[in-house]
């Protein structure tokens, strides 16, 4: 394999505040974790300890060569109170991203991330239409605080994972099971992306800036019919297809209800994205109501199905509905070994690069290994790993393939053949 990058295609990393942070308990994650539902009891208040350590983090990138970095804020800690603000740790936050302009990565920010305030969570979160104003209030908070420092913005981080997990599945806080709050939180969701959309410009244009741009981070699949000639798995393919992500990123993008989302006063037709955010792992393979991974195929370490041409496939969906530069907010792989991260990154961005989509960034998900929800610290993502005994970090072979990508804006025959022999999945494709 051999190939180049696209020429205005930047290569970055992404994290998210509670996955690496530590420190605050004051977030329905903490809860959760006390509630007893994380998998290997690992503490989110301890994570990676970020947020003592980002100079050191921050150190790391540019040893790197990291172009563009997402990084996330922790809604409760900025906001511990309703209504209160600690400007302490905004300030925090300020010296973060002013440090990143410095070394002159610039900054992606994500507003929310799968995390509220428990003042927020204890009053129904995004489930409650009304709290919206809320989350507004955060959102305009920032916005006057970093805009000088931030161009690019992320309203909402994988509202359809966050409504389905939460609400549906009842696997996240807070634990439901009701079809019909995962809609409401979806519909809720959809209007606060659109809300913010228009305050997030509007603030930083009365702040004299005009190069806002504005998106979600839309965790996209593939869905494909388990036998592609039998009519009822193609009808649940699209049917899954369309509760999952379809009609949620019709209604956030073009303002469009269908369902499963209900109407909102916000949710009219219009023009709400100025990037597309695209997060992708993975794709479903489907003969009926409940998605599944093909028989026989790659997966990675959770089982998740490795199956690179999905990547333009959903960009190039995406880009037909509404023609957006696509940054790639997440992409990558639990691989606990760090076997086959390099050929995954290898094959996904060759895909990229090929899909004829103008896409603009990659951020690879993720940086550092984190706290995977759920997952805890078992499930490790990262182009450094991290020991969480002593929280030493030290780059892995895919991060210094990540490194030589950059450096060399693409992957030479020579540099995959050094770095790529593992095929993705390991040795047995297992
Ligand atoms: C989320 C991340 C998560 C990653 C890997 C995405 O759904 O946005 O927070 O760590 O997937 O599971």
């Amino acid at each position: 394999m051999e190939f180049q990058l696209n020429e205005n295609l930047l290569l970055g990393a992404a994290a998210a505040a509670t996955q690496i942070e530590g420190g605050d308990q004051n977030n329905n994650w903490y809860s959760w974790y006390r509630q007893g539902f994380v998998k290997d009891d690992s503490d989110p208040s301890v994570a990676t300890d970020h947020y003592r350590r980002w100079r050191e983090d921050l150190e790391l990138m540019k040893n790197m060569g990291i172009q563009c970095y997402r990084m996330g804020l922790e809604w409760s800690r900025i906001e511990p109170e309703d209504g209160v603000f600690d400007e302490a740790v905004i300030a925090r936050y300020r010296e973060e991203i002013q440090a990143l302009h410095e070394a002159g990565i610039p900054v992606l920010l994500t507003l929310h991330h799968f995390s509220n305030p428990m003042w927020l969570e204890d009053r129904g979160g995004f489930a409650v239409r009304d709290n919206i104003t809320c989350f507004l209030r955060y959102v305009r908070k920032i916005v006057e605080s970093v805009g000088d420092l931030v161009s690019e913005y992320i309203t909402v981080n994988e509202p359809n994972v966050y409504a389905f997990n939460g609400f549906f599945q009842g696997i996240w806080p807070p634990g439901q099971k009701s079809f019909l709050e995962m809609s409401r939180v979806m519909t809720n969701m959809a209007a606060a992306h659109i809300e913010a959309y228009g305050l997030i410009r509007k603030t930083r244009l009365q702040m004299g800036y005009k190069d806002t741009r504005v998106g979600v981070a839309n965790h996209l699949r593939v869905f494909a019919a388990k036998n592609p000639e039998n009519p009822l798995h193609r009808f649940w393919a699209s049917r899954t297809e369309q509760l999952f992500q379809g009609s949620l990123t019709r209604a956030m993008c073009l303002g469009r209800v269908s369902f499963p989302i209900g109407r909102h006063p916000s949710i009219v037709p219009g023009r709400y994205c100025d990037f597309h955010g695209v997060n992708y792992y993975t794709r479903s393979t489907v003969s009926g109501p409940a998605d599944g991974v093909a028989q026989g195929c790659a997966v990675n370490d959770l089982g998740w199905e490795i199956y690179p041409e999905g990547i333009a496939e959903v960009c190039r969906k995406v880009y037909e509905m509404l023609p957006r530069p696509v940054y790639i907010t997440e992409n990558g792989t639990c691989d606990n070994q760090d076997r086959f991260r390099a050929r995954f990154i290898a094959e996904h961005l060759k895909a990229l690069c090929e899909s004829g989509v103008p896409v603009e960034r990659y951020y690879h998900w993720c940086f550092c290994d984190n706290w995977e929800w759920v997952e805890g610290n078992s499930a490790r993502f990262g182009l450094v790993h991290v020991d969480y005994e002593s929280q030493k970090r030290s780059v892995k072979r895919s991060g210094e393939f990540y490194r030589r990508v950059i450096e060399e804006r693409g992957v030479s025959e020579a540099l995959f053949r050094e770095f790529c022999d593992t095929p993705c999945g390991g040795e047995d494709g297992e």
